[in-house]
């Protein structure tokens, strides 16, 4: 993973802007009046299952400084309302849970577990079986055998899942395994086993937590396109050969320069949906070209707007989470030069236009629809 200088990524957060979006930030709470609800409580009157927002544990956030911002983000993350659920964004992956063949370790996962069930938030578990931020000795030997790499699967998916059993709302089973021209991305799981590394994955999670719903998750799977057909194509093998998957998480990390329209949102959602799976916008923000400004957050508004409305007009879309909420622990200015503020807090803690287009989103509702189907809320 590249990363930038803290130097660079304090330029990029500095950008905030007050003066720009009008906010006074004024440093009490989410920055929000006292009847204000909070998003999660909107996203729920949507019918909607919960608005989320992920989070690292604070060992994983020290790379971007800004310890003495914690209170106040710990307040917002845990106290505020504004989200019902969260997601480890880093302690429950591979390189975390077994850096040494057979050798597990939970304690990043846990703590944003432990934070969650304390605060009552539901927990998106994420992510079981990824070419990325792997231990490097999944990569490191080149001669796997099939049983030997079928056994190393079947080995990480039971330990983590059986670590985590009852607490889990969701698993990520398999992350990013395709091409944006739907072909299956090159990876180890994929050079050794084939196309049969995914089913091995959601038919071994599905023997170990009734409970959890199982997800395949990707990005730019938000419009369609030949990856959203592929997705679709796996979901209905996977369905034909009686092999559990309940859901596909659309990533959703956007760009508020090129962002899907409402139309195209809702028709990738329903064609996941009419498969009978349920959908969620699992990783949602939309980054812009800094500095940030009037111009371009107005389109990240949009672009929240569309991506949040969508998700509440379809049904089977069943939440939204985002990657964070505060800029400056997002991963995108580490990952994407020259871009950033693609969250709904500001430096300063005061929130983007974004945000009130997300509220928007989720107080129209159904434009008039009613709510969503009872049976996607149960
Ligand atoms: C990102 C994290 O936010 C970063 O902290 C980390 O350095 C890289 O991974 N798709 C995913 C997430 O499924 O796990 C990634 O999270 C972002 C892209």
């Amino acid at each position: 993973m590249q990363t930038k200088s803290i130097l660079s990524l304090l330029a990029l957060a500095s950008v905030p802007l007050a003066s720009a979006t009008g906010n006074n930030g004024n440093g009490k709470g989410s920055g929000k009046s006292c009847s204000h609800k909070g998003l999660d409580w909107y996203a729920k009157k949507a019918g909607l299952k919960y608005f989320g927002a992920a989070t690292d544990s604070p060992g994983q956030r020290e790379r971007a400084g800004y310890e003495s911002a914690y209170p106040k983000y710990d307040e917002i993350m845990w106290k505020s309302g504004e989200f019902g659920q969260t997601t480890p964004t880093n302690g429950q992956k591979w390189l975390f849970t077994e850096p040494t063949q057979g050798v597990f370790n939970f304690t990043e996962g846990d703590i944003v577990a432990n934070l969650a069930r304390e605060n009552k938030k539901l927990l998106r578990c994420h992510a079981l079986v990824w070419h990325s931020q792997l231990a490097p000795w999944v990569e490191a030997k080149s001669d796997w055998t099939k049983d030997e790499l079928r056994e190393v699967v079947v080995n990480h998916v039971t330990n983590v899942m059986n670590h985590y059993k009852g607490q889990c709302y969701a698993w990520d089973v398999v992350n990013e395994a395709f091409n944006e021209d739907g072909t299956y991305r090159e990876s180890v799981f994929y050079n050794v086993l084939g196309e049969e590394f995914i089913e091995l994955a959601f038919k071994t999670a599905s023997k170990l937590d009734p409970k959890a719903k199982l997800y395949y998750n990707d990005y730019n799977l938000e419009s369609p396109s030949p990856k959203t057909e592929a997705v679709r194509k796996l979901v209905k093998e996977l369905q034909e050969k009686k092999i559990r998957i309940d859901g596909v998480g659309l990533q959703a990390h956007l760009i508020a320069e090129n962002r899907p329209t409402l139309e195209q949102h809702k028709a990738a959602i329903k064609g996941f949906a009419e498969l009978g799976v349920e959908v969620a916008l699992t990783e949602l923000d939309v980054r812009l070209q800094t500095p940030a400004n009037e111009t371009n957050l107005a389109l990240q508004k949009e672009g929240y707007y569309n991506a949040v409305s969508a998700c509440v007009q379809v049904d089977g879309c069943i939440g939204v989470t985002i990657w964070d909420f505060y800029d400056p622990f997002s991963w995108v200015p580490f990952v994407f030069e020259g871009e950033g503020a693609a969250l709904l807090w500001f430096e300063d803690f005061s929130t983007h236009p974004a945000y009130d287009g997300v509220v928007e989103a989720l107080k129209e509702g159904r434009k008039g629809k009613g709510p969503k189907a009872k049976r996607f809320i149960a």
